[in-house]
């Protein structure tokens, strides 16, 4: 009886106050918009995404595929995030221009910077294609014959949908591949980089204050999308023009506060909600750990290395950033679901599950899923961790062993095709130059002693660093010199690549065999269970996983408690950034003329009615990697905040959506202007917005209603 009552409390809990999800833009309407409407809003599912009238949708953009960008003028110009800009940013750098640490601002058209292959991309229109796409599966089908039906209906599909000769179309799955959308797209390849705050402003407090709060980052940078003379997409030309938006967002200088609606719109990588609870289990109790222990022996070496030398701090910092970023997340997910109870949580909604089955005959049909993932996980859990940490050291931390799998992949090819000379030495020739561009050997050596030890710990030769050519560029290259048959040879010389060469096979021919073999069937039982929870628990909230496509979330201004007596308030000021400040420090120095800005509290409109300026701010929407540089937007439609970050136990919104203590991150807008406008002195910029006093307009409204009333 008990137990009952706990279960029944669950659900509803479940129903009522669960304020996650991600949702598909163009389905807001009924219980999306009723529910945003409750929490604050004034938008109409309209508002949002129209096909036939501008909306906010067109203003949102993917960034270079991983992040998000939004319009904020009428000339196409464009906000990300800082970190998302990094690499055009450093790509522009140099000793002389170091835009890295000093930052950089185009003070008219002429001085912003083009860049290779940086493109954003816009929804145009989305279909539900399911019908089409799903035509002829049947249940007795196995799972290759479904894929294989499936990718050629909905390759029909996108080759005779109507659209412009601009424009793309692609088709993704959503529920597990329950549904399909396909998405009408634009895509801009002339980006040019208009600004940039220094690091000590765009990616101030670093890695000691990635993932947590309080935050003080200053975490955007500026680009703008230009045209070709009809407004359409086209390859950079010094002729183009900035793009004329259907739409881009108001800036309201009014803030947001503690309570009040926000609304996050962008590009959600990848989520995992529907997971049974034994691989929550295997993810964070075995999988994780073993990765976070990889990650951690590589990053006692790079951070020491980096501390003793500047020319290795530079070097590595993009790397170390990369491997830190993972690293310090699954620890921060690890501690969310353990303190969340979430194991015990997904087992008391299993519980739910198997009794909603027996109760509506639907026992024989799925009554097999739970036992099922039980047994496949049991069996997949030791190879998923083999790959990965194979992956770990082979393609994340360890440079030299990079470099052999990379060569390791050319030399196949060659083996399969003699002809593939020419090309094989240009994509290997490319990659070792990349890697070299910021290598070091000794550090290197020092990963591998390090990493190795976890992975074989029989068999860590570091001899192999005095012997391999790959460690200098020169005599790395002079491996690919000759014939086929001569590269084939040079390469099986190499001390390093012998070293490696069984390790490679060993993953492609038994690790990563047997592992896509233990895969396949946890993908298709996953469909099946996603299929069998809508059946047996309608009325439930599902929205579908990320995988990339256009999103909205939404939830308020919100603080939150990640422990006992701890208490962290929503929004985060400038003095905020002076007290963290350590001169000279990597991670928390502060530029000289912020200080001076502070000091003289020269905040022109961009402070809060307090008087202080407002830099970060917390909220309930339920986020992940990818909604970087998501726009946050206010109740009326105008853009507030610029997503980037989440808090360190909220993490595990990945895979367990806890309203108590997951929250996202937003750099206050006002923040982003008093930087562009006061400290860069890039006024032209703040002119070509649209700024915006949505409260205190609304109060002038509410105040000449009641005169009239009287
Ligand atoms: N944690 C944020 C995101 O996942 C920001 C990462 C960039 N900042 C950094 N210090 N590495 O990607
Ligand atoms: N920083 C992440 C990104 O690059 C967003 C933070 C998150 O994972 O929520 O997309």
């Amino acid at each position: 009886m008990r137990l009952l009552k706990i279960l029944f409390l669950f659900v509803v809990f479940q129903a009522s106050a669960q304020q996650g999800g991600m949702w598909i833009p163009s389905l807001l309407e009924g219980m999306n918009e009723d529910e945003m409407q409750n929490l604050g809003s004034k938008l109409t599912a309209q508002d949002i995404y129209d096909v036939n009238h501008s909306s906010l949708k067109d203003a949102i953009g993917h960034f270079n595929g991983g992040c998000t960008s939004e319009v904020i003028s009428d000339q196409g110009l464009v906000l990300t995030n800082h970190h998302c800009g990094y690499g055009q940013i450093q790509s522009h750098s140099s000793l002389e221009n170091d835009y890295l640490k000093d930052g950089f601002w185009a003070m008219n058209l002429e001085e912003e910077l083009p860049n290779n292959s940086l493109f954003i991309e816009f929804i145009v229109s989305i279909h539900d294609v399911s019908e089409v796409v799903l035509k002829g599966i049947t249940d007795t089908m196995t799972e290759t014959e479904k894929q294989s039906l499936i990718s050629k209906n909905s390759n029909a599909a996108m080759k005779t949908w109507p659209r412009e000769s601009w424009q793309d179309v692609k088709t993704k799955a959503f529920y597990e591949g329950n549904q399909y959308f396909l998405f009408v797209t634009e895509r801009f390849d002339d980006i040019r980089l208009v600004g940039a705050p220094p690091s000590s402003i765009g990616k101030f407090g670093s890695d000691t204050d990635n993932w947590v709060f309080p935050r003080h980052t200053g975490d955007f940078s500026l680009f703008r999308i230009y045209a070709d003379a009809n407004n359409r997409p086209a390859k950079y030309s010094k002729d183009n023009k900035p793009y004329k938006p259907k739409h881009f967002l108001p800036i309201s200088l009014d803030g947001v506060e503690e309570g009040d609606f926000t609304m996050v719109f962008g590009f959600p990588g990848t989520t995992s909600e529907y997971l049974p609870a034994v691989a929550i289990e295997h993810i964070t109790k075995d999988y994780n750990p073993t990765n976070i222990a990889i990650r951690e022996a590589a990053l006692k070496v790079i951070d020491q290395k980096m501390k003793e030398s500047d020319a290795v701090r530079i070097k590595y910092a993009s790397k170390q950033a990369r491997i830190a970023n993972a690293w310090k997340k699954w620890i921060g997910e690890n501690l969310g679901i353990k303190r969340s109870n979430a194991v015990e949580k997904r087992r008391e909604f299993e519980a739910t599950f198997t009794k909603a089955l027996k109760e509506k005959g639907l026992e024989d049909k799925y009554g097999n899923i739970l036992p099922e993932f039980d047994r496949l996980y049991k069996d997949f859990a030791p190879i998923n961790i083999k790959r990965r940490n194979f992956i770990e050291v082979f393609l994340v931390t360890n440079e030299l062993m990079q470099m052999t799998f990379r060569a390791y992949q050319v030399e196949q090819a060659l083996i399969a095709n003699p002809e593939n000379l020419e090309r094989g030495k240009e994509v290997l020739t490319g990659q070792l130059r990349g890697i070299h561009k910021n290598y070091d050997a000794k550090l290197d050596k020092g990963v591998f002693e390090n990493v190795m030890k976890l992975y074989q710990p029989n068999n860590v030769n570091s001899l192999i660093y005095g012997e391999t050519a790959f460690t200098n560029l020169e005599s790395a290259l002079q491996l690919l010199e000759g014939d086929t048959e001569t590269v084939i040879k040079n390469l099986n010389n190499d001390a390093a690549y012998t070293y490696a060469k069984p390790i490679i096979e060993e993953f492609f021919n038994t690790i990563d065999a047997e592992y896509q073999q233990k895969n396949a069937p946890i993908t298709a039982l996953q469909t099946q269970y996603m299929t069998a929870l809508m059946e047996a628990l309608p009325n439930e909230r599902y929205f579908p996983d990320a995988n990339s496509t256009l999103r909205v979330t939404y939830g308020q201004v919100r603080g939150y408690s990640p422990r006992d007596a701890v208490y962290y308030n929503p929004v985060s000021y400038l003095d905020g950034v002076i007290e963290k400040y350590i001169p000279d420090d990597y991670e928390f120095d502060v530029p000289q003329k912020l200080i001076e800005l502070y000091e003289a509290k020269d905040y022109g409109q961009y402070a809060n009615k307090n008087g202080k300026v407002p830099v970060c701010f917390l909220g309930t929407n339920h986020t992940t990697g990818g909604n970087s540089g998501s726009p946050a937007i206010d109740a009326h439609g105008n853009l507030v905040g610029l997503n980037f970050d989440r808090v360190w136990e909220g993490t595990m919104s990945d895979m367990n959506y806890d309203p108590e203590i997951c929250r996202n991150i937003m750099v206050d807008l006002r923040y982003v202007l008093f930087i562009v406008d006061k400290y860069a002195g890039a006024k032209h910029l703040i002119d070509e917005m649209k700024l915006v006093h949505p409260k205190t307009d609304n109060s002038k409204k509410k105040k000449k209603r009641n005169k009239k009333k009287k």
